[in-house]
């Protein structure tokens, strides 16, 4: 009987993960199907039981489950229950397992795609959700300099960096206000500049929109936009138009897939033939595109 892999979030119409994951599956010729669970909140729980059963492998899980699904589960890997929020879950035996691969997806992808070296970097944040608290401790632990992070509801700025920085190693970090003048000091200092924020998804009434004034943006710097759709985001387009360079989320979204891929089957993940998949998926030409 074929096994089983979900996806658990919703909206679920336009994700490309069930593309690659697929295309990874079957280069090992796995009799495994990835499918899109899309799954209302009420229904959350009876979904995640389900993963307990033999043909199941486990789930990746996005919006809007990432940290809600925690209570769920029987355990956590030490970047899960720092971070608080999670993109993987393992069914060993019956049990099931949270893992973040998120953070170790955006550092693979800045290293490979942007061929960025964090140490040492001064990183302007923005956004404090799971996706940007799986940002920050991943470049602190890494051996940023300095960390700055701002967020629109400023509580939860400041509790990403009271709950990360004890567990986060040397760099500093800070939280500052989302305000224009408090932006444009810290965004002076930054060398990169990443976008943690859901502003510019597509299909969210945000679409089209900007997280950050276009002209505050720094030519110098690298600016990573962890949005994987549309692979350009009007803030990559912005800063590529004022000379930064502009790396898109569409790595990330696999390299994440590809960690996750490891913990299901235990074999290495054919990461060209998944990011193969994810481009042709999103309609783009085939080719190593990841930024521009
Ligand atoms: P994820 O798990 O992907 O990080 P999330 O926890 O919902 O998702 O976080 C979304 C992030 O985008 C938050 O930082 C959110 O800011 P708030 O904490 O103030 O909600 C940010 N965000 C969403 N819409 C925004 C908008 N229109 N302007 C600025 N920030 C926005």
């Amino acid at each position: 009987m074929a096994q089983r892999i979900g996806l658990i979030g919703k909206p679920l119409a336009h994700s490309v993960s069930p593309a690659f994951q697929q295309a990874a599956l079957d280069y090992y010729g796995l009799d495994v199907r990835y499918e899109a669970w899309e799954t209302e909140a009420e229904e959350l729980a009876a979904t995640v039981a389900r993963l307990r059963e033999p043909a199941c492998l486990g789930a990746n899980v996005t919006i809007p489950y990432k940290e809600t699904v925690i209570p769920l589960l029987d355990g956590l890997d030490e970047v899960a229950a720092t971070v608080g929020a999670l993109n993987a879950i393992v069914n060993r035996d019956g049990q099931l397992w949270g893992h973040s691969t998120d953070g170790e997806g955006f550092l693979r992808s800045l290293r490979q795609e942007g061929g960025y070296d964090v140490r040492g970097a001064r990183v302007l944040v923005l956004g404090a959700g799971g996706a940007a608290r799986s940002v920050v401790l991943v470049l602190l632990r890494a051996g940023a300099t300095a960390v700055t992070v701002t967020n629109r509801t400023w509580a939860r700025a400041q509790r990403l960096v009271e709950d990360l920085r004890p567990r986060a190693g040397g760099g500093e970090l800070q939280a500052v206000p989302y305000t224009p003048a408090a932006l444009a000091e810290a965004v002076s200092a930054a060398s990169l500049l990443v976008n943690c924020t859901s502003v510019g998804m597509r299909y969210t009434p945000q679409e089209g929109e900007l997280p950050l004034p276009p002209e505050l943006i720094p030519p110098a710097a690298l600016v990573f936009d962890i949005v994987a759709n549309p692979v350009e985001t009007r803030f990559l387009a912005e800063a590529r138009r004022r000379g930064a360079r502009a790396l898109n989320g569409l790595a990330m979204l696999v390299y994440q897939g590809a960690a996750s891929f490891e913990l299901w089957t235990g074999l290495p993940a054919p990461v060209e033939v998944m990011l193969e998949a994810a481009r042709r998926a999103m309609g783009l030409e085939s080719g190593r595109g990841g930024y521009g």
